[in-house]
């Protein structure tokens, strides 16, 4: 038997018998590396007689085709073999239950801000923000509370340092004081943020929130005052009617002062705004003490407003039958699930948004 029958012969055997891609490479270059059998068959072929040479030639290319036919189509079997593997490994079962995914939702705090937002800015007020962290002059001072005024133990403030320079701010009126120093009048702005003092019990918490509100220009009077926590509060309740009244008060920075009660009525469990005869506390107001606006640069014979500062927490209560503030910041996923907010159910519009 020739030497290239032989060759083929082996190989055609050794081929049948293999069935990973590592045995095929190492076939291939037995048979056709630069030492391969078949290499070498070609290379002979230069001493042989030239009568010989034709038909040895013949065959030898009609091996080296078949061999590496064999090789193809072998390691194309290989390929679909894995794949068919994978397919049959990875196969994805349908009847098995879906995995649990559990959707975020909106705080409802973070919804009343953006509601009350969008309810002031319609009529033109900007949206501004100052830090949590305060000096003492922007807090007190500057807002007509001078050192040792009663005003100042009465905030139960909490001071960050030994001299109490900085501290945590008490209210968010050291904002009107930010933006006024910044810009110059006319002013129309509110400030929704993180306010702190010092206390604890079912409808206060050391850290709470509140929305200052300031407008300051020409002819700005009470009427204005009035006129707009109206209508604030009628689209914040979507109702269309409140009972709404004010309350002689006293802020160091406003004169006069005054506190607003909303009138409410529980009925069968369910808080009723604008109806009955219950007071709630939801804001101090006042016209902007002319020391204030001398603090800030305004010239109070030129310029004048009205400010206000509402307890954000407590109106999400109320619109949201919540009873216990403290529960707004236990970070208790169960009651976020059951008072937040879907993210994804946000209409066009915040206002007339139920849950
Ligand atoms: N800063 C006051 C408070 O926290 C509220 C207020 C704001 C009163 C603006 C008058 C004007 O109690």
């Amino acid at each position: 038997m020739s030497d290239i029958i032989k060759i083929k012969e082996e190989y055609l055997n050794k081929l049948q018998e293999i069935s990973e891609l590592k045995d095929i490479n190492q076939i291939k270059s037995e048979l056709f590396g630069k030492n391969g059998k078949i290499s070498n068959e070609f290379k002979k072929m230069g001493s042989l007689p030239s009568e010989d040479r034709k038909k040895v030639s013949l065959d030898l290319n009609a091996t080296k085709n078949e061999l590496q036919n064999l090789i193809e189509k072998k390691i194309k079997d290989i390929e679909i073999n894995e794949i068919n593997l994978k397919l049959k490994n990875e196969k994805v079962d349908v009847t098995l239950p879906e995995r649990t995914f559990s959707r975020g939702k909106i705080h409802p705090v973070s919804q009343v801000i953006d509601e009350i937002s969008s309810i002031f800015s319609e009529i033109g007020f900007n949206v501004e923000e100052g830090p949590d962290v305060e000096n003492e002059y922007n807090n007190f001072t500057a807002l007509n509370t001078p050192e040792n005024h009663p005003a100042r133990d009465m905030h139960d403030t909490f001071y960050l340092d030994k001299n109490k320079k900085f501290l945590l701010r008490t209210h968010t009126s050291p904002v009107q004081v930010r933006t006024m120093l910044q810009g110059k009048p006319p002013f129309k702005i509110i400030a929704p943020g993180r306010t702190y003092r010092s206390d604890s019990d079912q409808t206060h918490a050391p850290m709470f929130h509140q929305v200052e509100g300031l407008h300051i220009d020409k002819n700005i009077n009470m009427g204005h005052l009035k006129g707009c926590l109206n209508y604030f509060i009628k689209e914040f309740f979507e109702v269309e009617k409140i009972k709404m009244r004010f309350r002689p008060s006293h802020f160091p920075f406003t004169e006069p002062s005054a506190e607003v009660d909303i009138g409410y009525e529980l009925k069968n469990g369910k808080i009723i705004i604008g109806e009955g005869d219950k007071w709630l506390e939801i804001l101090g107001c006042g016209m902007v003490h002319p020391n204030v606006l001398k603090n800030v640069k305004v010239d109070p014979t030129k310029y004048q407003g009205y400010a206000f500062g509402i307890g954000i927490d407590r109106l999400a209560m109320l619109k949201y039958g919540i009873n216990d503030l403290r529960a707004f910041f236990e970070t208790d996923y169960r009651w976020l699930s059951h008072f937040g907010f879907d993210p994804l159910d946000v209409p066009s519009s915040y206002r007339g948004l139920s849950r």
